[in-house]
């Protein structure tokens, strides 16, 4: 068995932010997370420093290192998404206040230091939320950039358009520069963009297969997500509603599940209409560089075997 692949998730949690910690938690011989840096998206960085810490409490990993990020994007006032998430981001199942303590170096200085130490190509990022922590991290270091193995983002949208404004899908909008930043890096990146998550429902016999697992940890999912769907059934009108967070960890346990192409993207931050739109030249219409693998296929069912599979771990 090769030695398990070491991340940094990076997130603003959210109940599909948990999600994705979760999986990763139920996947210790494929994963190492070395740290989970957070970052305010979903709602602000008080909450979401809380909430990942209350996610490894209730995975049993009060091992794991959380580290408090970036408070506001790079270049713009916070958007936050209460009106999805709740109050807390976490909202859905009465969850006790963590008591494991938050570190107290900076995310960024954390991935900056990890990334510096760790043998070149070493570890991946995961990223979760919007980019301001990875793109600041870029900024102030950019010797680092050629260590990433590679970096597998939830953000963005095309065909689908966006969630937040009729262009842009939330991480990306809440911090346009930090995504620019990112795109323009030269990194490895696989992009989840809302094409392939709009196709992960959470369809009431998926649900109860997590709710049948009986399991602290599923039914505190299964009690989150039943919040965070109302607002997705309303707005989509599905059975369910999309899981976007848990594509970028399902992507490193079964990369076989996913179908997309390498593909220039490029992020507009200039239009008041249609900031944080990922532009992707999918059709390759223009010379610009490929810099992201674009996912756009799901096996649907595949994903969420592998999801309560590995929350049956936990
Ligand atoms: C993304 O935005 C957040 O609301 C979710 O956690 C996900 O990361 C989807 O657009
Ligand atoms: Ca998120």
């Amino acid at each position: 068995m090769a030695n398990p692949r070491k991340i940094i998730i990076d997130t603003d949690p959210g109940q599909d932010d948990a999600a994705a910690i979760m999986l990763a938690f139920g996947s210790p011989e494929e994963l190492d997370v070395l740290g989970i840096t957070t970052v305010a998206g979903n709602v602000p960085l008080s909450y979401t420093s809380r909430n990942a810490r209350i996610v490894c409490e209730l995975c049993g990993r009060t091992d794991t290192k959380v580290f408090a990020g970036a408070d506001k994007p790079i270049a713009r006032k916070l958007v936050t998404a209460e009106h999805v998430h709740g109050k807390t981001g976490l909202d859905g199942p009465v969850l006790d206040e963590p008591t494991m303590p938050l570190q107290t170096q900076h995310s960024v200085d954390f991935i900056v230091e990890t990334l510096r130490s760790e043998p070149e190509g070493a570890v991946t990022l995961c990223t979760l939320g919007p980019l301001t922590n990875i793109g600041l991290a870029f900024q102030q270091a950019p010797d680092i950039i050629p260590r990433v193995h590679e970096l597998v983002m939830m953000g963005g949208g095309f065909f689908e358009g966006g969630n937040i404004t009729p262009a842009a899908e939330f991480n990306i909008y809440v911090d346009p520069e930090a995504a620019d930043i990112v795109f323009r890096s030269g990194v490895p990146i696989v992009m989840m963009p809302l094409d392939v998550t709009h196709k992960l429902l959470t369809r009431k016999d998926r649900v109860k297969r997590m709710a049948d697992l009986g399991t602290r940890p599923a039914i505190a999912m299964v009690e989150m997500l039943e919040f965070f769907e109302r607002f997705d059934v309303e707005k989509y009108g599905s059975d369910g509603g999309p899981l976007h967070d848990p594509t970028v960890i399902a992507y490193l346990l079964k990369p076989e599940l996913f179908k997309g192409r390498t593909c220039n993207v490029e992020i507009e931050v200039k239009s008041e209409l249609t900031a944080g739109m990922t532009v992707v030249d999918w059709w390759h219409v223009t010379h610009r560089k490929r810099n992201a693998q674009v996912i756009r296929d799901v096996d649907a069912d595949g994903f969420f075997d592998l999801l309560i599979e590995r929350f049956a771990r936990i």
